[in-house]
């Protein structure tokens, strides 16, 4: 099934104002993974953050899979309501796909603040009838906002418990932006038995050199880059149930077969756990 007839035809108009001159997280990850939504000066930013650190691409795959690998879990445990915010711009595996291949009823509301995600999402819904998935914008620093477009969007029950997925975007907030706050006024809204998905960069394995030259590249892009260590991601889980194995690094996260030689050293945390 195409994108075609799956996005929700509803979603807001939003000037697409996608400054092509300034790099994006978003297009910047699109290149790592590959893809052909970026403009040169996303390259030139992603180049520069490859040559500091050549992980970079593997590590945006491992994420990718871990995203896979999470959000199927939580779709086997039951969950046909998700809330996915940084989406990214589309790419392979996306979580409607995971969602909707285990359970084709279920449904998948988008955030995010990069104008490019919603004009990719526009392209893709021309012509599309109602469906269930929809894509909003509307930015995670002000949760409390996040939630009122959801809610107004009407796309999901909040009585009944939602895949909240957080995946490759806490670490562009930065202290000040309050994410324990953000990811804890989401979790407030959500029923017992929601589920949150998160992975999150970390510095943990790299030397400070070469940290800091990446985060010098993202200085200059739309959004920082804040790695955190494994505690503090461990804390956006404080008050959830970790599902096994906890908190890892990305390709640790029950992998499917054997993990490749340095998995563990990954630059990415992910994790899934339960609200009681
Ligand atoms: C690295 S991509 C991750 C995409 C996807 N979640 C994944 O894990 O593959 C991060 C996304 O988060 C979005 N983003 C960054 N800061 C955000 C914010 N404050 N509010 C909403 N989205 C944000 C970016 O625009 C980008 O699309």
């Amino acid at each position: 099934m195409g994108y075609e007839s799956m996005w929700e035809s509803g979603a807001p108009e939003v000037a697409a104002d996608l400054r092509p001159e300034i790099p994006h997280p978003a297009r910047m990850y699109d290149y790592y993974l590959g893809g052909k939504d970026n403009f040169p000066a996303d390259r030139a930013a992603a180049e520069k953050a490859l040559a500091a650190n050549p992980e970079f691409r593997a590590t945006a795959r491992a994420n990718r899979g871990f995203l896979t690998r999470a959000v199927g879990c939580v779709a086997g445990l039951g969950i046909d309501q998700y809330l996915d915010i940084g989406t990214g711009i589309p790419t392979a595996g996306n979580t409607h796909e995971i969602a909707q291949a285990a359970d084709p009823a279920a449904r998948v509301v988008y955030v995010d603040n990069d104008p490019i995600v919603l004009s990719h999402a526009r392209a893709l819904m021309a012509g599309a009838g109602p469906g269930r998935t929809t894509v909003l914008q509307a930015d995670l620093r002000d949760p409390a906002a996040v939630l009122d477009a959801v809610r107004a969007e009407g796309l999901l029950d909040f009585s009944r418990p939602v895949g909240l997925v957080l995946a490759a975007v806490l670490h562009f907030l930065r202290d000040e932006d309050e994410p324990y706050r953000a990811v804890a006024t989401l979790l407030a809204a959500l029923p017992s038995g929601s589920h949150l998905v998160l992975s999150h960069g970390t510095a943990d394995f790299i030397p400070a050199a070469v940290r800091d030259r990446v985060t010098g590249v993202y200085d200059r892009a739309t959004a920082p880059l804040v790695g955190r260590s494994r505690e503090q991601v461990r804390a956006f889980f404080d008050g959830l149930e970790l599902l096994d194995p906890g908190v890892v690094t990305v390709p640790l996260w029950r992998p499917g077969a054997a993990p490749a030689p340095g998995a563990e050293r990954v630059s990415m945390y992910g994790a899934v756990a339960r609200k009681p």
